[in-house]
């Protein structure tokens, strides 16, 4: 018989990657405290209203489109910030319907994305050997001694900061900002004046059209508001579960626990343990789950963690994020789709061509080659239809900035102008130009499986 969970119940089980270094263990436990009493972030309706849209997805009649930072920080919090990342899914969005012909489930991997796994506990520079930069959730990225010690009082602040940051999206996506009828002004950001800003105006000139002559057959805002608003998710890797426990309340409807710090959590590559503390806070919650799934996993493992996370089998509790590399996708993936399909699991299937993309470049910076990351993609779609699974979705590192973290593209970004504008706290992110150009080239792939489908109905 399963142990009973509790949201504490990951306490007595092996935890890896939370800070073990707080100087003060009663601040901690106060700010934990503070955090219970703070008010939810999300709503366990609006969680599981993503897990009936990620069924969809499952189902292969919606597509996932998740993306935000690597790492948020509280240096680069902004109005214009968050709603350039917000705007630059959207457009998106638009592009991945109107060639799939399908909806977008849009998750901004956003408003609690603080805390990162690190490979190694220190980082070293010369001689130096300091605690490593674990998110601004935790401390500083300064390479600086008192940087480094984990401060309690930074949980508060990425709290405010992610409830700051929802409040936002929230306006955005219900307070005419996200309306259709605006689609021309949401081209009006600097960063996508790049090669392919030219087809989106194309694009949003036709969507444009096509709103004109609805309105002249009587279909508005007013008969149908939702052509004015979007529905807009958020999601983050579980991470620090001290925060999480202290965010999961019960539902007072079911008296199912929802863990309130998002929409939908994730499980990360290093915390997937089945008899770790991570698997075991999150089998409890109710909310949707975001499994990454790396190039060491095997078969059988991600099978036993399918059913754990969801013993009900339920369509879009589960969401599998493949991250393999552009190399390694082809000879990886196949056996997990073919092991999940055969064994009839509901798990909605995308790709994170980020993470197995990574290089250096010869001045020392992180980046991924936009190639790589497209040829990922590609790769995703092939072995699902090789598989008969529904390529379900992607999960990018983006931002509506003009930054210079990931390399080629239209723009033709190289290594030597990475140091011009590269801002990330983590992992090296696509542009608005790059994230856009991305979007329409996986439309296009998308959109030549659906017309083999039909060709082959
Ligand atoms: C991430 O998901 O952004 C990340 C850094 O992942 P990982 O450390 O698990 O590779
Ligand atoms: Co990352």
């Amino acid at each position: 018989m399963t142990p009973r969970w509790t949201p504490a119940s990951w306490r007595s089980k092996p935890v890896s990657q939370m800070p073990t270094d707080y100087p003060d263990a009663t601040a901690l436990q106060s700010a934990e405290e503070q955090l219970r009493a703070y008010p939810p972030l999300v709503f366990a309706g609006e969680a599981r209203r993503l897990t009936s849209r990620l069924a969809e997805v499952e189902a292969g009649r919606a597509f996932l489109l998740q993306g935000g930072d690597c790492a948020e920080s509280f240096k680069e919090f902004s109005t214009d910030n968050i709603r350039d990342t917000f705007r630059l899914i959207l457009q998106m969005a638009v592009v991945l319907t109107f060639a799939g012909g399908r909806p977008v489930v849009k998750v901004g991997r956003i408003a609690g994305q603080f805390a990162k796994p690190r490979s190694s506990s220190v980082e070293q520079i010369g001689d130096v050997e300091l605690p490593s930069y674990r998110g601004d959730i935790v401390n500083g990225m300064a390479f600086e001694a008192d940087e480094r010690i984990p401060d309690p009082n930074r949980l508060l602040k990425a709290y405010h900061q992610s409830s700051a940051t929802l409040n936002l999206l929230r306006s955005f996506a219900e307070g005419g900002f996200a309306d259709l009828h605006n689609i021309h002004r949401w081209t009006l950001n600097r960063a996508t004046e790049g090669g392919y800003a030219a087809r989106y105006r194309e694009l949003t000139d036709k969507i444009g059209e096509s709103l004109d002559f609805m309105r002249a057959v009587g279909v508005t805002p007013e008969s149908h508001p939702d052509l004015s608003r979007v529905e807009f998710f958020t999601s983050h890797e579980a991470l620090l579960l001290n925060v999480e426990e202290a965010l999961t309340r019960p539902d007072p409807g079911t008296g199912e626990w929802f863990d309130t710090s998002a929409h939908m959590v994730w499980i990360g590559e290093r915390t997937r343990q089945l008899d770790g503390a991570h698997i075991e806070f999150v089998r409890g919650i109710r909310n949707p789950v975001g499994l990454k799934c790396g190039p060491t996993l095997e078969s059988d493992d991600l099978l036993a963690l399918i059913d754990t996370l969801n013993p009900a089998n339920e369509p879009g509790r589960l969401t599998l994020i493949g991250r393999f590399g552009a190399d390694k996708a082809a000879d990886r993936l196949p056996a997990l789709m073919a092991a999940t399909k055969r064994e009839g699991k509901r798990v909605a299937w995308s790709i994170d061509p980020m993470h197995g993309n990574t290089q250096k470049a010869h001045n020392g910076f992180k980046t991924r080659p936009f190639e790589r990351i497209l040829a990922e993609v590609r790769s995703f779609i092939d072995v699902a239809e090789a598989e008969g699974v529904h390529p379900g979705g992607v999960h990018l590192e983006m931002t509506g900035q003009d930054v210079t973290e990931c390399i080629g593209g239209a723009q033709a970004l190289t290594e030597d102008d990475l140091s011009s504008r590269y801002h990330t706290h983590c992992d090296p992110r696509l542009n608005a130009d790059q994230a856009l150009e991305l979007a329409f080239l996986v439309a296009e792939r998308l959109k030549s499986a659906r017309t083999k489908r039909s060709e082959a109905a």
